[in-house]
């Protein structure tokens, strides 16, 4: 059983944080590191105010309607969602909509979702077809996109054959990881992944498979939502429960490039925010509350003399994901197997790396709406070598008033995902409430936001 979570005292906040501990842990692994949980060169990003209206104003969004998605990567869809020819899914963005395909021959296309007759949408929403025949007056295409039967052909003489197939956007895949851009004049979707592909390669995501999505509209801006994961600055005052195991204050944060940045943040180490914590404590409430562990039965587990917490629960995952996977990991560093090492990919896509535990979010603008969000998560697992990958599982989607702790399938991470969304209803309140029209970012642990909105400025610039 997991016992209750000792309340311990808090040290003077005005005093904390530590950017160079990650390292430090780095120096005491017993395997070789690699180099890309080194520290990025310092992003020099200046610490301007940002004004209150970036989150709500009616004139910004449509200028991200404009100038932004259109020409932004956007993931729509991991692999396993969509398995067998027909399989397909609807991604609505603003107010345009596609639909992410699978064909007979395995590949994904991506289709505005539009007759070329009299426009309207040929799919409502995702499912299985044979075909995609439009409702209005049955123009059938096939599941390449190609044209296969055109009602009263004789009327349509003037549509040459080569306008008769659905238009495609860009597709092109990571990992398992489908990604769309509208702009054929983008750069490749490996270019805008920047480091992203490198520092994950031996996190074997191709072999991932989706064990949890979860779906859930949030009554704020898709920035705010998005935001509140790319800092864990807030864990003392949001998420005190676990700040016995996670070094919240210590975390190295990284940009790299245009559209990546990372926040690393020690897992199995208390907070400095607490005093008189002990090791014993750690590994408890690590295994019992971060929802992301190889067990999840924290009073399962004795530690024993003289073991790190750390150590503890960095053995148990490797030794439980290596049985899991088929996979010798017996080179992977502690911190991979546990430590929460967040990626960004502008503008809406996260993801957790390491050989364990991997969390995606993606953040969609909810239609025309700038106050509100549609929020998706996911938990990934992997599958045995050799084996067929399982379907994903379908999305589990929450209504407005179901919390997610209601969704039994994210465990502890539930409540996490609850005390993060409670703040956001009360940002856009509040912001519009300023008077100084600002918001003012810590000059180090928020650079990953200030990142974000000065990539977005570029292309609202342009
Ligand atoms: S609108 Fe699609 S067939 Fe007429
Ligand atoms: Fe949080």
């Amino acid at each position: 059983m997991n016992a209750p979570i000792t309340p311990h005292a808090l040290n003077n906040p005005a005093e904390l944080g530590d950017p160079a501990t990650f390292q430090r842990l780095l120096a005491d692994e017993k395997v070789p590191v690699p180099d890309f949980l080194k520290p990025a060169e310092p992003a020099r990003l200046g610490n301007a105010d940002l004004s209150v209206a970036r989150w709500f104003s009616a004139d910004f969004h449509h200028r991200e309607m404009e100038r932004m998605w259109p020409r932004a990567w956007q993931f729509v869809a991991r692999d396993e969602a969509i398995p067998e020819a027909g399989d397909h899914l609807v991604y609505d963005i603003g107010e345009r909509s596609v639909i992410v395909m699978r064909g007979e021959d395995g590949q994904v296309r991506a289709f505005a979702n539009s007759c070329l007759h009299r426009g309207i949408a040929l799919r409502p929403a995702g499912g299985k077809v044979k075909q995609l025949r439009c409702p209005f007056h049955g123009f059938t295409w096939d599941l390449q996109g190609a044209m296969q039967s055109l009602p009263c052909a004789w009327d349509f003489t003037h549509l040459p054959p080569e306008r008769q197939d659905l238009p495609q956007l860009r597709v092109e895949s990571w990992a398992g990881f489908h990604f769309i851009c509208f702009d054929p004049a983008a750069p490749s979707l490996a270019d805008w992944l920047g480091v992203l592909p490198a520092h994950c390669a031996d996190y074997d995501l191709e072999h991932a498979t989706t064990l949890v999505h979860i779906r859930k509209r949030i009554p704020c801006n898709w920035k705010l939502a998005q935001e509140a994961f790319f800092e864990s600055f807030h864990v003392r005052a949001t998420h005190p429960h676990i700040l016995t195991f996670t070094d919240d204050v210590d975390s190295q944060y990284d940009v790299f490039g245009d559209n990546v940045a990372r926040c690393i943040t020690p897992m199995s180490i208390p907070s400095p925010n607490l005093e008189g914590v002990t090791e014993a404590e750690v590994m408890h409430d690590c295994i019992a509350a971060s929802g992301r562990m190889a067990d999840a039965d924290g009073g399962a587990h004795q530690l024993p003399q003289g073991m790190t917490a750390r150590a503890y629960v960095g053995e148990m995952n490797r030794a439980v994901f290596a049985e899991a996977t088929g996979r010798d990991l017996s080179h992977a560093t502690l911190a991979e197997l546990q430590d929460a090492i967040l990626y960004s990919v502008f503008p809406n896509f996260q993801i957790w790396a390491g050989y364990f535990g991997n969390i995606v979010y993606r953040v969609l603008p909810d239609g025309n709406n700038p106050e509100s969000c549609i929020y998706d998560v996911m938990v990934l697992g992997r599958h045995k070598h050799g084996e067929p990958k399982p379907a994903a599982v379908p999305v589990h989607e929450l209504s407005d008033d179901q919390p997610f702790s209601s969704a039994p399938e994210l465990g502890a991470l539930g409540p996490v995902l609850d005390q993060d969304m409670r703040n956001l209803p009360h940002m856009t309140r509040g912001l519009k409430s300023s008077l100084s029209g600002v918001v003012t970012l810590a000059s180090y642990q928020e650079l990953r936001i200030r990142h974000h909105h000065q990539r977005l400025d570029v292309f609202l610039a342009d």
